[in-house]
């Protein structure tokens, strides 16, 4: 078979990728090009950060950070544009800057504002859809907190639970809702020790993306396990049907995949169907940006 230009320019990304160090070098630039495009839409990346910096983070780390605890292997890998993944302070000063500059560009005009326009349209779908107000919410893959803290905001009388493999993440979740009644776990969520049938919503904004199949498939029977019967299953994250994706070059979805290990696994596994395997009711589904889509479905 004759090979496209896209496949051909696929190969030689997977085979520059390969070399370790051509790698580690493709992760700096995407780094920079995402400070570059940060800053170009308002999203005050260095300023930020190096307040952030200049923060002694040890005594929110001692809080929350549970030393025992194992970290299940895929997780450890590099996510992103850090070596060290999800386990170093670098992302964790830097996941909300970056969060407010991939989500700059959902909606053309959104700018720095687009976060923010991306969460409320998931709470206006989420208010819509649940029949009464959660009163206990679990968000799993809380990271620093901006799922979470959002959540609190739409539900303010709800007591709130955030929940994330990071320790670092979650020492800045911590630091950030300061003033909020939030409790902070560093657990994973597949096997989070909480009592069952605790929860009326449990929450996942973004995390599926980041996991393979097996490990979604084990979240999906955890949260089914927490959630009392009636209570919701949230899931708001990447549309893998949406022309976006579909269109995208596919080199340029190589070199996305090359930051999120996961993706092919995310792109290739049917989670509705995997949610209803997991005991849920088929869940309903609701595209709130041309890239995003939201999976709600009940606890029988
Ligand atoms: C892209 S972030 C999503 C952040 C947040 N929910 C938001 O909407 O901004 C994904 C988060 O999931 C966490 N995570 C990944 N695997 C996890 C697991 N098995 N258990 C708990 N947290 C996990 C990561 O540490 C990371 O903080």
């Amino acid at each position: 078979m004759a090979m496209t230009t896209d496949s051909l320019a696929v190969r030689l990304v997977n085979h520059f990728l390969s070399v370790k160090p051509l790698a580690n070098l493709a992760r700096q630039q995407a780094r920079k090009m995402m400070i570059q495009r940060a800053e170009s839409v308002g999203v005050q990346w260095t300023k930020q950060v190096e307040i952030l910096r200049q923060r002694a983070w040890k005594i929110e780390l001692a809080l929350v950070e549970n030393a025992h605890l194992d970290y299940p292997e895929y997780y450890l890998k590099p996510f992103h544009a850090y070596t060290q993944g999800n386990l170093c302070w670098d992302a964790a000063l830097e996941v909300e800057v970056a969060a407010h500059a991939a989500h700059a560009r959902i909606w053309p005009q959104a700018g720095a504002q687009g976060d923010a326009k991306l969460r409320a349209s998931y709470h206006a779908a989420l208010e819509a859809q649940l029949p009464a107000v959660p009163h206990c919410i679990l968000d799993i893959g809380c990271s620093v907190g901006m799922s979470t803290m959002a959540l609190q905001s739409a539900f303010p009388s709800a007591a709130v639970t955030g929940l994330d493999l990071s320790p670092y993440f979650l020492a800045v979740a911590a630091y950030r809702a300061k003033d909020l009644p939030i409790r902070w776990l560093h657990r994973p969520a597949e096997s989070t020790d909480l009592p069952p049938e605790s929860f009326d919503l449990v929450n996942a904004c973004l995390l599926f993306h980041e996991l393979p199949k097996a490990a979604s498939r084990q979240i999906l029977q955890e949260s089914y396990r927490l959630l009392q019967p009636g209570g919701y299953l949230a899931i708001m994250d990447m549309n893998p049907h949406s022309d976006i994706y579909k269109k995208m070059p596919a080199y340029i979805l190589t070199l996305l995949k090359s930051t999120e290990p996961y993706l092919d696994e995310y792109f290739s596994l049917d989670l509705e169907d995997a949610m209803v395997d997991a005991g849920f009711t088929k869940p309903s589904m609701t595209c709130n940006t041309p890239r995003h889509r939201i999976l709600i479905a009940r606890r029988n």
